[in-house]
C-alpha cells in the first residue's frame, strides 16, 4: 500500500460549513477504502483517536480543534446501473447524485437538492426535505466496522432509520459509512407531499419542476450555500423539530392560546408523527420565545430568513455559537417546557 500522507496540524474551519474551530492535530484525506483502512490502523498503532470529515456541512469543531486523526472521506466512485440503481462512494457530493438522477428521469431524490455534504453523511442524520427522506431510496449500506476493520453491508431494514436518525448516528463509535446503494425509480413519478410544494406546483409536475421549486424554497430560506448570502455559514437547522406525545402537543398549544403567543391553538404548527405523536416546529418555537429572525450575539446569530439555522457571520468562535445555541434552548424550555435536541454533530 502507498505510504500514507498524514498531515499535522490542519486547520479545520475551512472545510466546514459554518466556518467555525480550530485545527485537527493529525488529518488525512482517503480515496478508497485501503487508505481508510491504513489510516485507521496507523491511527490504532500510535494510540489516536479517529474521526470522519465528510462534507462539513452539519458539524461543529470546538475551538480546542481536534486532538486526533481527522479522516477526510474521498471514496468518489459513482456507479449507475439501467435499473435505477446507483451504489454511491461516500465523498461523491451528494448533489452530484440528485443531478445524475434527475437528469435520468429517475425518481426519488428529486426533493432532496441543495443540500450541502456527501454522500456517506446522508444516511447518518437520515438526511429528509420537503416530503422525501434517503431512508426510502435506501437498498443498503457498506460500511468498516471500527472494531474489526472488516466490511460489511447493512440493509435498510438493519440501519434503523428514523426522523433524522439512524444506527450509525446513534453508535457513532461502530461503523464508518464507505458507500450507499440507493434504489431510484426510472420514469417514476416526482413526489410533491410538502404543502408549500404543492402551492408551487400542480401535481404531475415533472422531477425537473419539483427539484427547481425545491431549490426555489430552499432559497428563500438561505437553505442553499450561496457565496453572495449573508446567511450562507450555517449548518442548515440547528435543532431538530420535537417530537412529543400529542396530549403534550394539545396542552401546548392550549397554553399558547391561553398567554397570548396565538389566537387559537389551531395556530400552532403541528404534523402528525408516528404512534400517537406529534412533531412540533422548532423555527416556531423560537420565534414564539422571543428570538426573532436575525438576532444577534456579536459574530453569531439566527438567520434572517429562518430562525432553526444558525449563523456564524465571521470572527467567530464555536464556544460562543454553542452558548447561543444553549440560550435558544433556555428559553424555548422556559416558554414551552420543550427541550430542542441539537441537529448537527460536535466534534468531541
Ligand atoms: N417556522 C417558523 N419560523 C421559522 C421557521 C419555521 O415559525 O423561522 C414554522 C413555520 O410555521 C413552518 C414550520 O415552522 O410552517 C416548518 O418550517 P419549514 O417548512 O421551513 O421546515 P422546518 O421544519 O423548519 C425541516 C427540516 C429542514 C428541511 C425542511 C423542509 C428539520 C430539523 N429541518 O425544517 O432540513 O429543509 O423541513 O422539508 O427537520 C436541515 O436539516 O438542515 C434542513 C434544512
Amino acid at each position: 500500500m502507498s505510504k500514507l500522507d498524514i498531515q499535522r496540524d490542519v486547520p479545520l474551519a475551512p472545510l466546514t460549513t459554518l466556518g467555525l474551530g480550530g485545527a485537527a492535530k493529525f488529518f488525512i484525506r482517503v480515496e478508497d477504502e485501503p487508505g481508510l483502512l491504513g489510516s485507521l490502523n496507523w491511527a490504532s498503532d500510535q494510540g489516536v483517536r479517529t474521526a470522519v470529515l465528510g462534507g462539513g456541512s452539519n458539524l461543529i469543531v470546538p475551538d480546542a480543534g481536534y486532538d486526533g486523526l481527522v479522516i477526510q472521506m474521498g471514496i468518489a466512485a459513482l456507479d449507475l446501473y439501467e435499473d435505477g440503481r446507483a451504489r454511491v462512494g461516500a465523498g461523491v457530493p451528494w448533489e452530484t447524485v440528485v443531478d445524475a438522477a434527475v437528469s435520468r428521469g429517475w425518481a426519488g431524490v428529486e426533493c432532496l437538492t441543495g443540500i450541502p455534504g456527501s454522500t456517506g453523511a446522508t444516511p447518518i442524520q437520515n438526511v429528509g426535505a420537503y416530503g422525501q427522506e434517503i431512508a426510502e431510496v435506501i437498498d443498503c449500506v457498506h460500511v468498516v466496522r471500527r472494531d474489526s476493520l472488516q466490511s460489511e453491508v447493512l440493509a435498510a431494514a438493519e440501519c434503523g432509520f428514523s426522523y433524522r436518525d439512524s444506527l450509525f448516528r446513534r453508535r457513532p463509535e461502530r461503523f464508518i459509512v464507505t458507500a450507499v446503494e440507493l434504489v431510484l425509480r426510472p420514469g417514476g413519478r416526482a413526489t410533491i407531499r410538502y404543502a408549500e410544494l404543492e402551492q408551487h406546483l400542480g401535481h404531475g409536475a415533472s422531477l425537473d419542476q419539483v427539484r427547481d421549486a425545491v431549490l426555489d424554497l430552499r432559497r428563500r430560506k438561505s437553505m442553499v450555500i450561496d457565496p453572495s448570502d449573508p446567511n450562507r455559514r450555517s449548518a442548515g437547522s440547528f435543532f431538530l423539530n420535537p417530537i412529543v406525545d400529542s396530549a403534550e402537543a394539545d396542552r401546548l398549544a392550549e397554553k399558547a392560546a391561553k398567554d397570548g403567543i396565538v389566537d387559537s391553538p389551531s395556530e400552532v404548527p403541528r404534523y402528525p408523527a408516528d404512534g400517537d405523536r406529534t412533531k412540533l416546529a422548532a423555527g416556531w418555537l423560537i420565534e414564539k420565545s422571543g428570538i426573532a429572525k436575525g438576532t444577534r450575539r456579536g459574530p453569531i446569530g439566527v438567520s434572517t430568513k429562518h430562525a432553526l439555522a444558525l449563523v456564524h457571520h465571521g470572527g467567530g468562535t464555536a464556544s460562543e455559537l454553542l452558548a447561543f445555541a444553549a440560550e435558544i434552548q433556555r428559553r424555548v424550555h422556559d416558554r414551552f417546557g420543550v427541550t430542542l435536541e441539537r441537529e448537527p454533530r460536535l466534534l468531541e
